[in-house]
């Protein structure tokens, strides 16, 4: 069993992080190049989006050949020598299995639209009702219906995200013995590490059927199936090491469900990214809004699966960032004037919480969204659909624009800033997409003299080298206080007749305030961390805290 509570893990968008052909693409042999400064950092395990054959239609997501590194990114070659590099740091490898659905491209839709029988059977294929509409009402997760013309055939093919990416039916158990394959191929080649893309909604119901309107996700989400499914993929490939490490990325999940996909004893998976806690800047629940974050659903939205999670033995990621979200910093600090604290004080918010760490690329710098002033800017299938969409709903071009900067992937997509200089030091070509800000935040200077970068080693330091953070349980602490996301790790010691005891504070707001410490926290005590380089020895009954502190002292 691994011990998940002291590992980090980092997320790398290879698209983005660092172009060392000049192709405007970031590559295998760019984070080669990086290795020096990722060394820097003593994460575990580095988690790389998809570089698959793919036809990128969705970034890597849209596979068409889950063997082969896509030459956009690199070679086998690049790949290996990538791996044992890092083997050599330490670190591991943790690949994006994307198992949900495939590309359009892949072999398998391809025979499939040929006429092989067998290959029809690895997708959802469906007439339209008697009345000649799709076979479900279902909508795609990027916006219009979820079914496609199959070919010139009179049937339809399920598809949850962009049509370019076919759903594959789990159902059918030679569609699940392909995959298990896949997963086996890479952990024959020593990856220990996987991420399994929107896991939770491979066990479609059997009938599909139209949804009231309410119950569409219920239809393919979280179904007892989905269990069954990871039992059967654990037990026959992954599960076969038991050094590996797995995260199911679950989409509009249950924590009860992730609870079970979690704990060991259900050999399932080692632990799930779930999205609730980001979904507190959506007005009525709907992504494509713009409205302030609500604070005090944030800290419910933590407490409650901290302390769930907990009781039952489950295991989470820990993040704010990835891929699909705007930089937290963006949303939830304050980017203009208290760049450095805020992104200190969320990454100690997250960073001490229960769970292991995972931390996007760019955040240990303190990047932002990029300031772009066009939709042309936007290169992402989603963003450019919702921008329709919003058009359509009656926005006009100023106020859906405004919505989709706010929300748009390719906010964190955004290549990495190296330098100040040109490209912000990505790419000696022209970036596939536009990095901005680089000269007042980039690699160069944040080493030479930031304290973001430095403050992240010693969170991760910290994972590492105590038991409360890596072990401990979790209690809520002030919950009703409107600033101050509070919560106190324990841990029983073993020999000794007292708890050890972490409590952690977050003012999560630029303005100074003075925070009542419970009773039973004040004394004396030790400074763990602080974004303040607060050094002292005694809690007493009121401390005032700095705009954006983040203070854990171990009473
Ligand atoms: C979740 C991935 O993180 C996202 O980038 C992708 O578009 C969807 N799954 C579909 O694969």
């Amino acid at each position: 069993m691994q011990d998940l509570g002291k590992k980090v893990i980092y997320q790398i968008y290879t698209k983005s992080f660092y172009d060392s052909n000049g192709d405007g693409i970031g590559d295998l042999r760019g984070i080669i190049e990086k290795l020096d400064y990722i060394e820097k950092l003593n994460v575990d395990m580095i988690w790389f989006n998809p570089f698959f054959v793919s036809p990128q239609n969705d970034n890597g997501y849209d596979i068409s050949d889950y063997y082969q590194i896509d030459p956009l990114f690199g070679t086998m070659e690049d790949f290996e020598e990538l791996q044992s590099k890092l083997e050599k740091l330490g670190i591991d490898v943790m690949l994006d299995m994307v198992l949900n659905h495939c590309s359009t491209e892949h072999e398998w839709f391809k025979k499939a639209l040929a006429g092989d029988k067998e290959h029809q059977k690895y997708f959802y294929l469906r007439p339209a009702k008697e009345d000649g509409s799709l076979p479900t009402n279902w909508v795609s997760k990027f916006g219009g219906p979820a079914w496609e013309r199959f070919g010139n055939t009179e049937l339809y093919y399920l598809h949850l995200y962009d049509k370019t990416q076919a759903d594959l039916d789990w159902h059918n158990q030679k569609t699940r013995d392909e995959l298990v394959n896949v997963v086996d191929f890479w952990c024959k080649k020593g990856v220990r590490g996987f991420r399994f893309d929107v896991i939770n909604v491979i066990g479609k119901a059997r009938e599909l059927v139209d949804s009231n309107g309410e119950n569409e996700r219920a239809l393919y989400t979280d179904t007892p199936v989905v269990h069954d499914y990871l039992k059967e993929l654990n037990q026959k490939s992954f599960g076969k090491y038991p050094d590996s490490i797995t995260v199911g990325e679950m989409s509009s999940t249950s924590v009860e469900n992730c609870i079970k996909y979690s704990n060991p004893k259900e050999h399932e998976l080692s632990m799930v990214f779930t999205f609730h806690h980001l979904k507190v800047d959506y007005l009525d629940g709907k992504k494509w809004t713009k409205i302030p974050f609500d604070f005090m659903k944030l800290k419910q939205i933590l407490t409650k699966w901290q302390l769930q999670m907990a009781t039952n033995g489950g295991w989470s990621s820990v993040f704010w960032n990835n891929h699909d979200q705007p930089f937290a910093l963006s949303r939830f600090g304050d980017p203009v004037n208290h760049r450095e604290k805020s992104a200190e004080m969320l990454a100690t918010a997250i960073h001490l919480l229960r769970g292991t760490p995972c931390i996007y690329q760019g955040e240990e710098i303190g990047m932002i969204d990029p300031e772009y002033d066009g939709i042309e800017d936007y290169v992402d299938v989603e963003a450019i659909n919702a921008y329709g969409e919003l058009l359509a709903q009656g926005y006009d071009e100023a106020q859906a624009f405004d919505i989709v900067k706010s929300k748009a992937r390719d906010n964190s997509r955004v290549p990495m800033h190296w330098t100040r200089g040109k490209n912000a030091g990505f790419s000696h070509g022209t970036p596939w997409l536009r990095p901005t800000d680089q000269e007042r935040i980039n690699v160069e200077d944040e080493l030479a003299h930031g304290e973001i970068f430095a403050y992240y080693q010693k969170l991760i330091a910290l994972r590492k080298n105590d038991d409360v953070i890596a072990c401990g349980g979790f209690l809520p602490l002030l919950e009703d206080d409107e600033k101050v996301f509070a919560y106190v790790r324990t841990l029983e010691a073993s020999g000794k007749a007292n708890a050890r005891k972490i409590l952690v504070l977050n003012n999560f707001f630029g303005e100074k305030y003075e925070v009542r410490i419970p009773d039973e926290f004040c004394g004396k005590c030790r400074v763990v961390i602080s974004n303040y380089e607060r050094d002292f020895c005694y809690l007493g009954e009121v401390l005032s805290l700095e705009p954006y502190e983040a203070l854990a002292v171990e009473i």
